[in-house]
């Protein structure tokens, strides 16, 4: 391996050198042909990955804990309610027992700041299964997908549609990194974060790309090679939903916006999709469509950051 990641953790693409993103890209494009083959490739044997789910999860649960098994190693899942975490112990402590026990750690929650000292006060590798803030995994997952299809990131242009949120910040993070030129269309009031856009323009202006903070999806959209859309309400913003669905109804990803796109572009969803809201039934079903091969490649994608910082 061209580039050495063991003990690192993995908690936002910004972290991540440009060299780190391509060798996870690598290893994912080899395991997944050994996958494929039925080539044997335990990297992990006796490695043991311990899981935190503060939210629920089809995708990352699944992927992980199918892609540490494939690997040799076994997964153990942790639900809400099942550790001690911040009721009695706090997550320092928390972090520096499980580091006694595990090889590494998985997290999904709310505050990205516990992913953070999560990875501070522990001695293992922590990798970050979605914050309030980033879903880093999906993105490198995203782009992996793209550049299968594509064969090339640089100078591609991606069309973010809908809430400025943890997949807005994460796609700036992502595109500004490989040199993707990103324009994101929100309503007023849920705009993704200035520090995040600032951080992607000074990465998208080493790259030579762009980086767009727009009101209007007509614009974003205007000769996209990808257009990307999830929920208006994500995990734990349930009781903001039917507010929200109001202020970005004219936000819909549907077969008059994609119009504007160019012709072979590629719809891309993190899942899980609320169709009929942000995107109808119509755009996720078309052949332009690649929803599910992202949902497949979260496994490869992860299994390779696994293997390379465990
Ligand atoms: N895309 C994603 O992270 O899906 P889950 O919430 O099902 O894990
Ligand atoms: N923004 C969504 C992403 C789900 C994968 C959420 O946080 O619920």
């Amino acid at each position: 391996m061209a580039v050495n990641m063991k003990g690192k953790s993995l908690i936002s693409i910004h972290d991540l050198t440009l060299e780190e993103v391509y060798e996870i890209f690598d290893v994912a494009k080899t395991l997944k042909e050994k996958l494929l083959t039925g080539e044997p490739h335990r990297l992990l044997e006796g490695k043991t990955l311990g899981m935190i789910f503060s939210k629920p999860s089809t995708r990352t649960r699944i992927s992980f804990e199918t892609g540490i098994f494939q690997l040799g190693g076994i997964g153990m899942y942790f639900g809400a309610n099942d550790l001690q975490l911040k009721k009695s112990e706090s997550v320092a402590d928390t972090a520096r027992v499980l580091s006694r026990y595990l090889s590494g750690i998985m997290i999904r929650t709310f505050d990205h700041q516990d992913v953070i000292d999560l990875a501070k006060y522990g001695s293992i590798p922590v990798i970050n299964g979605l914050t309030d803030l980033l879903h880093p995994c999906q993105v490198l997952t995203d782009l992996f997908t793209i550049l299968e299809k594509r064969r090339v990131l640089k100078g591609l242009k991606l069309a973010y549609i809908g809430d400025g949120n943890n997949m807005a910040h994460s796609l700036l993070n992502g595109c500004s990194k490989v040199g993707m030129d990103i324009s994101i269309a929100s309503p007023s009031g849920y705009k993704p974060l200035a520090e995040i856009v600032s951080n992607a323009k000074a990465n998208a202006n080493y790259m030579g790309s762009k980086v767009e903070i727009l009101d209007d999806p007509v614009a974003a959209v205007k000769g996209a090679d990808i257009i990307y859309t999830d929920v208006w309400a994500s995990m734990g913003q349930e009781q903001e939903a039917a507010d929200r669905k109001k202020k970005f109804m004219s936000y819909q990803v549907n077969d008059q916006l994609v119009k504007n796109a160019k012709d072979d572009y590629l719809f891309m969803h993190c899942l899980p999709a609320h169709r009929g809201d942000e995107v109808t039934n119509e755009v996720c079903d078309s052949p332009n469509s690649v929803i599910f091969d992202e949902a497949e490649n979260r496994l490869h994608v992860q299994k390779a950051i696994m293997a390379l910082v465990m």
